[in-house]
């Protein structure tokens, strides 16, 4: 006979998912309702609010959409690019790629704009791509580039893009709730993020926002879209205001009352403020590290405070530390992708992981690890060092 799954309770410090708050956790555990259910119809108008709060935003298509941050990539994509649409496609690591495909199997044409992985989005490369190619019709980017920890100026990006025509398609699965993501502000189109990151929840639900002029795009298509699951013009049946609901498909129910419960938190906490603890932790781990002489991939001016790609010091098995931190102090950090595959850790700080026991467990079994393996560190250091950092902020 198979026994119940139990898993082992990990610290989650790598690219994501991050720690669950035990409050979502055990909201996820609530007794299960009807989808259409006049109480669960309210939680879900309540939940569109928050969302728009964590976008700050106004725009009245703000949803989770049921599935994870892909899902709400694929979202964007398949309603907003028309076949044969050039869509330029700024890439600075994995996700960018992502974006490439998506453009790809919607029929529409990408064209590439790449940057070095580790740096952020160079506007004057987009900008003599638009100049190329003015018969694009959408700019897309990530906003913060989870496989190496490089955050773009995203409010430049969207500016230019506008002054191109473009409608944007924005990234921020890694930015929103840990850095600025200001929807309103910044004039951004569409945009999709992911739960399991700085929102502190569990994986599979993305949050998206769509502006009056992608929805005017979306309207205004000559065909179908071509994915029934994600086409937004039947998503707006389901998520219309209260007593219109329509059957689409059986929302995730438990997982909807965890996100509903990290939005609650997210507004008691305050957006600003949960930015700023995720800087201050950023700057609490990276005077640790620093301090026994591990340094940065990214430079310090476009560097994601919930997302720290540091170098593998020399001669390290770096596979092999990421299992002893597994294995002896149940710490999960992230290995490199692609080009930075054995070259970096990527740490995480994110959510409810961005707090001071998980800098400090990291710092002293990183150091524990690397110095019982020989490795050139300066010991003895780093928690004081993350101490010192942050001690008047
Ligand atoms: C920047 C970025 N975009 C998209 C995704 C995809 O999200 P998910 O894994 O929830 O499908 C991720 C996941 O890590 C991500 O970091």
């Amino acid at each position: 006979m198979t026994n119940s799954f139990v898993p082992p309770i990990r610290t989650l410090m790598g690219p994501g998912p991050s720690d669950v708050h035990p409050r979502i956790l055990s909201a996820m555990a609530r007794p299960t309702i009807g989808h259409l259910d006049p109480m669960f119809v309210q939680m879900m108008d309540e939940m569109k609010g928050m969302l728009q709060y964590a976008f700050q935003t106004k725009n009245e298509l703000t949803i989770p959409v049921s599935a994870p941050g892909s899902a709400g990539m694929e979202t964007c994509f398949v309603n907003l690019v028309e076949h044969g649409e050039k869509v330029i496609v700024c890439q600075n690591g994995v996700f960018g790629g992502r974006m490439k495909e998506n453009v790809e199997r919607t029929g529409g044409i990408p064209v590439m704009v790449e940057d070095d992985w580790g740096k952020a989005i160079d506007l004057n490369k987009l900008e003599d791509a638009l100049k190329a190619n003015p018969d694009a019709k959408i700019v897309a980017f990530v906003h913060a580039e989870t496989s190496t920890g490089v955050q773009s100026d995203a409010k430049a990006i969207v500016e230019l893009a506008h002054k191109y025509d473009c409608v944007t398609i924005v990234d921020a699965v890694t930015s929103l709730g840990g850095t600025p993501v200001l929807v309103d502000e910044w004039g951004i189109d569409a945009i999709y993020s992911g739960t399991q990151k700085c929102l502190s929840c569990t994986p599979g639900l993305s949050p998206v926002s769509f502006s009056e002029r992608a929805i005017a795009k979306i309207k205004a298509r000559e065909t179908k879209v071509q994915s029934w699951f994600l086409d937004l013009n039947l998503v707006m049946g389901y998520w219309g205001a209260g007593a219109k609901r329509a059957y689409h498909h059986t929302a995730p129910i438990n997982p909807l009352y965890a996100l509903h419960e990290s939005l609650v938190m997210l507004e008691e906490e305050g957006l600003e403020n949960s930015w700023a603890r995720h800087r201050k932790i950023h700057e609490a781990l990276k005077a640790g590290l620093e301090s026994m002489g591990i340094g940065f991939l990214v430079d310090a001016e476009s560097r994601l405070p919930q997302l720290n790609a540091v170098f593998v010091p020399e001669g390290v098995d770096e596979a092999a530390v990421r299992q002893r931190l597994l294995q002896e102090y149940n710490l999960e950090i992230g290995a490199g992708l692609g080009a930075l595959a054995g070259k970096v850790w990527r740490i995480g700080l994110m959510g409810y992981a961005a707090k001071m026991n998980n800098v400090i467990l990291c710092l002293s079994a990183l150091e524990s690890v690397l110095t019982d393996m020989g490795a050139p560190i300066h010991k003895g250091l780093a928690v004081a060092a993350a101490h010192e950092a942050i001690k008047n902020q």
